[in-house]
């Protein structure tokens, strides 16, 4: 058995996950992410949870051109992450591994996001991942994400989630409503200077 919660919830949901995320109202949200990312052009990101790869789709199609990395622990997620990014010829990088464990040297990434995973955590995953994101940005380098309200294992994400990690300037940044998800709440932090 996996050691971690799928994207759709069972792995024999996987070939549903895009469909339904995408009914649900998860491009619009990817959206509203990456508008507060800012990214700009050569900036390092990685995503945690990537999943099927739609957040960093929509990044590579909407620019700026960025080096984009995405971890996932789903092999089977990761395949179709590749596929979609090989057929829309965008160059991003998917290796498989949990966010609590991060392949990667310190202060590599100018940003990470995290887009509907933090919720698949418990608070002791939560808390390693949030740290390790700490770990692996740059001094200043900012952390975005987006999450739903009320559905992780221990309640709704907190702003006092990020702090204990270590992680500052927390601000949830929006609030939303997508069809099916319910509701869902946009939050920034940094690591320290
Ligand atoms: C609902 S999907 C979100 C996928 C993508 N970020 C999106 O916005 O469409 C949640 C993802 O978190 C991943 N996940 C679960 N546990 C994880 C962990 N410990 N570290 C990293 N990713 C994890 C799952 O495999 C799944 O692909």
């Amino acid at each position: 058995m996996a050691d971690f919660v799928p994207a759709a919830g069972k792995p024999w949901l996987l070939p549903l996950y895009d469909p339904l995320s995408r009914l649900a109202g998860a491009g619009r949200l990817h959206e509203r992410l990456l508008e507060q990312a800012g990214l700009r052009a050569g900036q390092r990101v990685l995503e945690i949870g990537c999943g099927t790869g739609n957040l960093l789709a929509a990044q590579a199609r909407r620019g700026p051109r960025v080096v984009a990395v995405g971890i996932d622990p789903d092999p089977a997620a990761l395949r179709r992450a590749r596929r979609k990014a090989g057929r829309a010829g965008a160059v991003i990088e998917f290796r498989q591994a949990y966010a609590g464990d991060l392949p990667f040297a310190g202060g590599g990434f100018d940003v990470v996001l995290s887009s509907l995973m933090l919720h698949h955590l418990d608070e002791a995953g939560r808390d390693r991942a949030l740290r390790e994101v700490v770990r692996v940005l740059r001094p200043g380098g900012r952390l975005h994400v987006a999450d739903l309200d009320g559905h992780g294992r221990w309640g709704a994400l907190a702003p006092g989630a990020f702090t204990g990690a270590g992680l500052v300037e927390v601000a949830v940044t929006g609030r939303g409503r997508a069809w099916r998800f319910g509701g869902y709440s946009l939050f920034t932090a940094a690591a320290p200077a």
